[in-house]
């Protein structure tokens, strides 16, 4: 979604923002925008990539040394020229850009058309400029202070920068929440939607808090402040985060880099945190919660889009190993539905990015009353991470791809993980099956190396046959139901073919209607305890003739005549098989995908992190 970068300091700002803009395209935008302070402001805004911005502001004047820059993810009006941020205020002193929602947007521009202010765009931000502008103008105020004020009358979520025309040497950026990073560097400071802009400047940062609004300047430096207008203190933090991550290493896109990263980053995430020899897990973050932990009546899981995939099998994992009752819930259902939350429960957060909006804010009503929330998240100091009781990073380093690749297969490690440390700890898992089981998790990297090695050929041929398809259905039971969800979204996101998936048996309650020779049916056939129930329903395609492409174990002959495809993945425990079969299925939908000539890395309409509702 919406991309913020802010720079002021010493060097040219336009460099160092365009830059950071590229490093934002990742979350997705369909225009782009910057404004550079020299005097004058400068603003230039263009549908469409950040390249089609480089070249509209070639022979303009793009001199000074504070500016800022933004990706715009359409909320409010159509993608063009003029809804592209950033927007002035009537009189054009002041340029803001905005990442969110201000939901009281159409009362407040109702009262300010009654001041006189007229709007040029179709969008809730240029009323938020308009808002501060006004009260500015009135008081005389100081630009971080009629930001203050302004904001105290708006409601939803904003992540800001502005710039004041007459007040040359500085910055004031707020939020609420949407994310924003203060990086903190020699003789300059930037502000920014997350590190990947900042990470080339400075790796010392500080996270805004909701409702602060921090004023930047050379001379004093970052000064935050809250709404109540208390100056607040803030640590600074030093980012992990190396350049080399936020590049593609020789790769065409950053999503083939991210499943070819998956042996190292599901390894990565298993560092440190178990021990396949002496056999045992540790998980820092559950210690200091473990008799909660043990104890709890129930778990609810929450999240969206592949986050939530995770979370179903993880509803597989703890039921099978540690007989805990879970409930597995979309955070856009839950946080409206009013959920009975009790304090006997923990309510597990799923999430890459840790700024979902829909999860962040299902995740503080249920902490609210009275839960032990804990987080499964990618992204170090993010908003989910800081907000749960405790939780457990998945390590897995930066993702870019849009479509979630190695955090999917992150997510279910660390799941995984916890799943084995509760069966034992509840008594469910023996100490000689926890430890085999152990050993066993230990060596699923080594085998994803293999199956990525051993599947590639295969895959592409596969994608080539059948590229052109136009539906598809996904059938999967048991741990492998979730992981027919994750395929079926994979294909549709990247390559718009159709896709749905399906529990294998419900084939039979509807899709079966739509099956003929022009379906494609993918069925992940390697459940041992299911196996000979997903043979009948590959018979019952083939009796319909649709075409079969099979994920299936090493050595599984029967599948083979049946399937018009196969791929083999190696064998594994059963509630481990989801970390092997959902391999392929990432691979196919990315070759399909290329083949029909997609923009893999950033297709039509997603983002990556979806920070408003
Ligand atoms: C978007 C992304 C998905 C992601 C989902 C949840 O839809 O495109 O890849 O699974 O958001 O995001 P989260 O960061 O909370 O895991």
């Amino acid at each position: 979604m919406c991309g913020i970068v802010a720079y002021i300091g010493t060097k040219d700002a336009y460099p160092v923002l365009i830059k950071g803009l590229s490093r934002l395209e990742y979350r997705g935008y369909d225009s782009a925008g910057i404004a550079l302070q020299n005097g004058t402001l400068n603003i230039y805004k263009k549908k469409g990539k950040v390249e089609n911005l480089i070249e509209f502001t070639k022979n303009k004047d793009t001199s000074g040394h504070v500016g800022m820059g933004h990706t715009r993810w359409a909320t409010h009006g159509k993608p063009d020229d003029t809804n592209a941020h950033p927007h002035t205020g009537g009189t054009g002193r002041l340029v803001l850009i905005h990442n969110g929602i201000i939901e009281n947007y159409a009362v407040l521009k109702s009262a300010l058309q009654k001041h006189g202010h007229t709007f040029s765009s179709e969008t809730d931000t240029e009323v938020l400029v308009h808002l501060i502008e006004e009260i500015q103008l009135r008081e005389n105020l100081a630009l971080e202070e009629a930001v203050r004020q302004a904001l105290t009358q708006v409601t939803g979520a904003y992540a800001i920068v502005v710039m004041d025309r007459e007040d040359p040497h500085k910055i004031v950026a707020a939020r609420k929440s949407s994310p924003l990073v203060v990086g903190i560097g020699k003789e300059s400071f930037l502000v920014a939607s997350d590190a990947t802009p900042i990470v080339e400047h400075t790796k010392n940062v500080v996270y805004l808090d909701d409702e602060e609004v921090a004023t930047i300047t050379l001379e004093h430096g970052l000064v935050i402040k809250n709404l109540r207008n208390e100056t607040t203190t803030h640590t600074v933090h030093a980012i992990e985060l190396q350049i080399e991550q936020l590049e593609k290493g020789g790769y065409d896109y950053f999503m083939l880099k991210e499943i070819y990263e998956q042996p190292v980053t599901i390894a990565e995430c298993m560092r440190g945190r178990m021990n396949a020899e002496e056999g045992w897990v540790r998980l820092g973050g559950m210690e200091e919660h473990m008799k909660r932990l043990v104890n709890a009546q129930r778990m609810i899981i929450l999240g969206c889009g592949t986050s939530w995939h995770a979370g179903m099998i993880a509803e597989y994992l703890f039921e099978d190993l540690a007989r805990l009752p879970v409930e597995v819930e979309y955070a856009s259902e839950f946080r409206y539905r009013n959920p009975v939350v009790r304090d006997q429960d923990i309510v597990l957060a799923i999430s890459q990015s840790g700024e979902t909006a829909d999860t962040f804010a299902a995740l503080e009503m249920a902490k609210e009353r009275g839960a032990l929330t804990y987080g499964i998240v990618n992204v170090v100091g993010s908003s989910i991470a800081r907000l749960t009781h405790s939780g457990s990073y998945i390590h897995v380093g930066p993702e870019i791809g849009v479509a979630s690749t190695k955090a999917f297969t992150g997510q279910v490690t660390m799941l995984t993980m916890m799943a084995l440390i509760l069966g034992y700890e509840r008594g469910y898992l023996p100490k000689s099956r926890y430890q085999e089981l152990v050993q066993e998790l230990s060596r699923i990297p080594e085998k994803v190396d293999r199956l990525l090695k051993n599947c590639q050929k295969q895959v592409e041929y596969i994608a080539g046959e059948l590229k052109d398809a136009v539906n598809s259905l996904y059938l999967g039971r048991g741990y492998n139901f979730p992981v027919a969800l994750e395929g079926a979204l994979k294909l549709k996101e990247i390559s718009y073919i159709h896709a749905e998936g399906y529990p294998a048996a419900e084939m039979k309650h509807g899709p079966i209607a739509l099956i003929d020779e022009n379906m494609l049916v993918f069925v992940i056939a390697t459940n041992k305890s299911a196996h000979d129930k997903v043979v009948s329903n590959i018979q019952e395609v083939k009796a319909r003739k649709g075409i079969v492409v099979a994920v299936v174990t090493e050595g599984d002959t029967d599948i083979k005549e049946l399937a018009d495809f196969t791929i083999e993945i190696p064998e594994t425990e059963e509630p481990f098989t989801p970390l092997l079969s959902v391999i392929p299925l990432q691979l196919l939908a990315y070759h399909t995908a290329v083949l029909r000539g997609c923009n893999v890395d950033q297709p039509r309409n997603l983002a990556k992190s979806v920070t408003v509702e």
